[in-house]
């Protein structure tokens, strides 16, 4: 595991972009896994710049959604299908058609839908490279703790941190879902390569207990220690809690040294 500590919000956004880049460019047809959340707002305005200013071309990309929430149309606001719009795929071209989100409003055989998912990802030929937030209770999609290691896509119950964190994105009245459609554990551990992004001072508990802590289905985040190319793209304070910061940041200055490679 790589652990790339950085010194604010917007050199991480740029590190994370970076490593997207690299992806992009080295394999045009790259299949990428993506994230929603606040801590991925910067990373995709710097693909937006990196495609206009930089000619980073995304028309061969294909690209996954972790999750939805349950209820909720591609047109509703709140949706992940309009935060990944307004946020990237307005400012760069990917092709309508290579884009998946899981459906919100689907109704009555999730199991099949869900399977459906799996199996588009499949067909892709597997996600390439798969983006991360982490949520205060340390989940990734919406894999809450408690969710199996050997999870896949499914219907999941949101936990009471989880709809407490995310409420301030729906209007006063406005009821919340309760559940989301996520990808599992373990449709997001065979990714062949893993990008976690962490920020700000509410994160470093988690961060320290997903990193250095036992590994456990309390902390979902916590399962990117089997995985064997996942590196976590964090600032500061997102680190804070971490007691091996000293040993990242030589490992981060040999890895650059011996092993660059690893860095893209
Ligand atoms: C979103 C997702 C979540 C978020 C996490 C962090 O698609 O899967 O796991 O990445 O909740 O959200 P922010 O970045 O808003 O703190």
């Amino acid at each position: 595991m790589l652990v790339l500590l950085n010194s604010s919000y917007e050199e991480l956004s740029r590190e994370a972009a970076r490593i997207v880049e690299g992806a992009v460019r080295s394999k045009p047809s790259v299949t990428l896994g993506l994230a929603t959340g606040s801590t991925t707002l910067g990373m995709y305005k710097e693909l937006g710049r990196l495609h206009r200013e930089q000619a980073l071309d995304f028309s061969k990309v294909a690209t996954f959604n972790l999750d939805e929430y349950l209820g909720l149309a591609a047109e509703h606001p709140q949706s992940f299908h309009c935060f990944m719009w307004e946020n990237f795929f307005a400012h760069v071209n990917v092709e309508p058609g290579n884009i998946h989100i899981p459906d919100g409003t689907i109704a009555g055989d999730y199991e099949e839908y869900c399977s459906a998912y799996e199996r588009a990802i499949r067909e892709a030929g597997g996600i390439d490279l798969q983006i991360l937030g982490i949520g205060r209770n340390g989940h990734v999609g919406f894999n809450e703790p408690t969710s199996s290691f050997g999870s896949r896509t499914r219907l999941k119950v949101l936990t009471n941190e989880t709809l407490e964190d995310n409420r301030r994105f729906f209007g006063a009245g406005e009821e919340m879902p309760q559940c989301a459609i996520t990808m599992g554990i373990g449709t997001i551990l065979e990714a062949k390569k893993i990008l976690l992004l962490a920020t700000g001072a509410a994160k470093a508990e988690t961060v320290a207990e997903a990193i250095e802590g036992p590994i456990t289905a309390s902390v979902t985040a916590s399962c990117l220690q089997l995985h064997p190319d996942a590196t976590f793209v964090i600032d500061e304070a997102a680190g804070a809690r971490l007691k091996q910061r000293d040993y990242y940041r030589r490992v981060m200055e040999m890895t650059a040294r011996f092993t660059p490679n690893r860095l893209l």
